[in-house]
């Protein structure tokens, strides 16, 4: 009996196309799966996820400024996105008198709505496969600096014949699949977004960096902003006159909530992932890379914490500075985690036998040592590089010296930059810093590496915390009124601050950056041709490109997960988890009162706050709209768990969940808290 389940279970596996949920589609291309997706319960058609005919969800999605995802939700340019993606708009408005990031900020009318200089969002016009044109004139034989002149000059008239700045029109030809694919991407760029509101940061930060990456997770993380355009509906530089923008689509919004095994898809810009990458790679990101920059931050973050959590002055200063080491710090122990308990360099070496054994004979024979060689030769030096990035670069007096250096040089005005500065500055903590760092450089960058600067300096103090009490001692980028008085750039040569920056920029200049140039070049070659061959040696895989912060498609469902050995993480969370949370002497937990207040009333306990799903997504994806089976609009994606932040690497549908804002709790806050349900008005709802 068993047996025979076991026998029928694994052959109903190998039939499955693609491993369940994994993937992060092509809008264009979405026609290949929109089957796939419709027997997953989805029930629209792929002309309504993505057309060029006709007004397709496609057309209320955008790139939200450089690096975030938002979505439009009424006719008159309304815009959601992630409070985490508008913060430093918000936090641009923001002054002792009107502190919109603590406070929150809810424009009463369309007045009141706030414009925010250099913020712009891209809707996708459309998208073409232009492999052909691009390679035009590539002949079999030519160098790689032939084929990439060839790219270039072909690329660059393309996007010439697509820009349009009159209609807002921007184009760029994309490289997918490493090189074996090109598309071109036609966007019009709004430049007139305005903030319409934002719940304060104890509700659109909760839980902080405390909570970040994981689950349970109780973050209201959205804000709200509106797109102008011209009076033709065309994009145009901010001015009174111009009006709202009315899209060719919008998101009608579900009330009707989610509930486990419930269809999601996620539709949005994600940054970066590498999942065709050989076992070397990803052996060097999970026992070399991730493990040494964590360190590296642990000890950052201990030593801010420490000076922090002793003064109110300093934890404020360096809130912002945490949080963002900690991020990173975060994710990355939930990669190197997730690769371990993967197994995934095992499993990548048990697929390389394979495609050996059947690259015997053809062009393919051998790429995949000729990688193994290109990253033997490079990461002892980028391991190197890193440290530079993240051992010596944050070391703030350098930067900040090299900083001022340049707007010296340059001529430009230094009182915004020293002002930003030194408001957050404590000295203390990046001496400390200094020390911590420069001790880890010595002892974990093998000699060969190290720059003969350094080992003079570490010579000459005898240690390393007698060549800080010099450096801080002597450099006059300690001093404020020094730094504000220097004229000339030659007044700041010879500096002990801007030395130590200039002999570590030249060793990455010289002993660095050559080796990373050149296998960096080499890699790209090659991983072309293993991508390529990748998808000969199975061509009944789907494969989808590797994230480049160009719009995708990710479906999946609601789904719980278990985290560890015994436990079960439940999709949905509400409000009272935040009030379990509560605490007003922990900064991350403090809730605003009126909270507690509408809390207190009663009925509230259900409400949903956010919710878990199989969506496979990655930075850049937040803000992402989340849509259920009829194309309706759920949620808004924020973040991902960090027991599956491996899935920029290797998608786990066991593990990898990603974390959505539940739309009803958007609702309940802009109506409780900000008062401002005007804005229903000129939403959809769809139930
Ligand atoms: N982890 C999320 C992302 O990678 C959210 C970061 C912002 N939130 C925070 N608490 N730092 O961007
Ligand atoms: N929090 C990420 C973002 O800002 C999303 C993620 O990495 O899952 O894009």
């Amino acid at each position: 009996m068993k047996k025979a389940f076991l026998f029928l279970s694994a052959l109903l596996a190998a039939a499955l196309p693609a491993m369940a949920d994994e993937g992060m589609w092509l809008p264009s291309l979405i026609s290949q799966r929109i089957g796939d997706m419709q027997a997953k319960g989805f029930r629209l058609t792929a002309e309504d996820v993505y057309s060029v005919n006709q007004a397709s969800l496609k057309d209320a999605v955008v790139l939200f400024g450089g690096g975030c995802t938002g979505e439009l939700v009424s006719d008159e340019g309304l815009l959601l996105t992630n409070h985490h993606c508008g913060y430093s708009y918000i936090q641009r408005h923001s002054s002792v008198e009107h502190d919109y990031l603590k406070d929150g900020f809810w424009a009463m009318n369309r007045d009141e709505e706030l414009p925010n200089k250099g913020l712009t969002v891209s809707f996708l016009d459309h998208m073409d496969e232009v492999t052909d044109l691009v390679l035009k004139g590539y002949e079999p034989g030519m160098t790689e600096a032939q084929r990439d002149s060839v790219v270039k000059v072909n690329s660059d008239r393309l996007v010439r014949e697509s820009t349009d700045p009159d209609k807002g029109l921007k184009a760029n030809v994309e490289a997918l699949f490493y090189g074996n694919r090109y598309y071109l991407f036609v966007f019009r760029v709004y430049r007139d977004v305005r903030l319409v509101g934002a719940p304060p940061s104890s509700i659109g930060k909760f839980g902080g960096d405390t909570d970040n990456w994981m689950w349970p997770r109780h973050t209201g993380d959205f804000s709200i902003f509106r797109v102008y355009a011209d009076k033709d509906n065309n994009p145009a530089d901010y001015s009174p006159d111009n009006v709202p923008y009315r899209p060719r689509k919008f998101f009608k919004i579900s009330r009707k909530g989610v509930q486990e095994g419930d269809f999601t898809f996620v539709y949005g810009c994600p940054g970066s992932t590498q999942e065709y990458v050989m076992s070397d790679q990803v052996r060097y990101v999970a026992e070399q890379s991730d493990p040494q920059k964590i360190a590296l931050r642990t000890q950052r973050l201990d030593i801010q914490k420490k000076y922090m959590s002793a003064s109110q002055a300093v934890r404020i200063q360096y809130s912002s500075k945490n949080a963002s080491v900690a991020n990173a710090w975060k994710k990355w122990q939930g990669e190197e985690k997730g690769i371990r308990r993967m197994r995934t360099v095992a499993s990548k070496l048990a697929y390389e036998q394979r495609f050996r054994e059947w690259a015997r004979g053809t062009r393919y024979e051998g790429i995949v040592d000729e990688l193994g060689e290109i990253y033997a030769r490079r990461n002892p030096t980028y391991l190197a590089y890193e440290y530079y990035n993240e051992a010596v670069r944050t070391i703030e007096l350098l930067s900040f010296a090299s900083a001022v250096q340049s707007r010296l040089r340059a001529g430009t005005p230094t009182e915004d930059l020293i002002d930003s500065f030194y408001k957050d500055y404590y000295q203390p903590i990046d001496e400390e810093t200094f020390v911590a760092m420069m001790t880890s450089f010595d002892r974990n960058v093998p000699e060969r590496f190290k720059p003969d600067w350094f080992r003079e300096q570490l010579a000459k103090y005898g240690s390393v915390a007698a060549w800080k009490d010099d450096l801080y001692a002597h450099s006059l980028f300690i001093d404020r009124e020094k730094v504000a008085a220097l004229r000339s750039v030659d007044e700041v040569a010879g500096d002990p601050a801007i030395e130590m920056y200039d002999a570590f920029l030249a060793w990455y200049r010289k002993d660095l950056y050559p080796v990373i140039q050149e296998t960096g070049a080499a890699l790209r070659v090659a991983n072309r041709t293993y991508m390529q061959g990748q998808m000969d040696f199975e061509p009944q895989r789907d494969f989808y490109p590797d994230a480049n912060l160009t719009l995708r498609i990710a479906y999946g469902q609601v789904k719980g997960y278990s985290p560890y050995d015994g436990a079960y993480y439940y999709p949905v969370s509400t409000l009272k988890g935040i009030i379990e949370k509560d605490n007003p002497d922990i900064f991350d937990y403090n809730i605003p009162q009126v909270l507690r207040d509408i809390y207190a009333q009663g009925g509230h306990d259900g409400q949903p706050v956010c919710f878990l799903a199989t969506n496979h997504t990655t930075g850049g994806n937040s803000g992402s709209p989340v849509i259920n089976a009829d194309g309706d609009l759920i949620g808004i994606n924020f973040d991902r768990v960090w027991e599956g932040t491996m899935s920029d690497i290797a998608f786990n549908p066991d593990i990898c969940r990603n974390i959505s804002l539940d739309i009803r709790y958007l609702l309940f806050v802009v109506d409780q808290v900000g008062h401002a349900s005007y804005l229903f008005d000129e939403m959809s709802f769809a139930d």
